[in-house]
């Protein structure tokens, strides 16, 4: 409880709205090192963009109970298991609301080769 009034307070000082906390979240947990920047997903790691709010939480909620359906999710729960319910609670609003803001800034596109394919 003092924990929640923290980040409650925390919240209010720094103004970051839920999205912004789970966004800050995704990425200080590493979740994009799997998921994808834009958590489109890649391989056998599952688009979380966008998806409904109820089922994220739901299958994060599992993770962090060690329950998974099969060997490849078992991957999920060493880091469901740090989320505390505020932190799913936020990195579900963030999926959930996710708004691709484009790749300016996120990408240093500037490097160019000029055709030298590293030979
Ligand atoms: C090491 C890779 C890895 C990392 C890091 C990772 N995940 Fe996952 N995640 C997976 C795998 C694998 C699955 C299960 C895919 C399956 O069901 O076959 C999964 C499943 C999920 C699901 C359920 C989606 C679905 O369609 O069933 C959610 C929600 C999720 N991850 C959220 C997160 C969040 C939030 C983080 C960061 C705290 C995170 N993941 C970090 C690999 C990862």
């Amino acid at each position: 409880m003092r924990l929640f009034i923290l980040l409650f307070v925390l919240t209010l000082v720094s103004h970051a709205t839920p999205y912004e906390t789970g966004k800050k979240l995704y990425m200080e947990r590493g979740c994009n090192g799997c998921h994808g920047n834009k958590a489109e997903g890649l391989h056998n790691y599952p688009r979380l963009a966008n998806r409904a709010k109820g089922f994220l939480t739901y299958k994060l909620e599992r993770f962090r109970s060690k329950i998974s359906d099969n060997q490849q999710q078992e991957m999920m729960i060493p880091f469901a298991l740090e989320l505390s319910d505020a932190e799913i609670d936020a990195l579900t609003t963030f999926l959930y609301e996710y708004v691709d803001e484009g790749s300016a800034g996120r990408y240093d596109d500037s490097y160019q080769t000029h055709g030298d394919g590293g030979s």
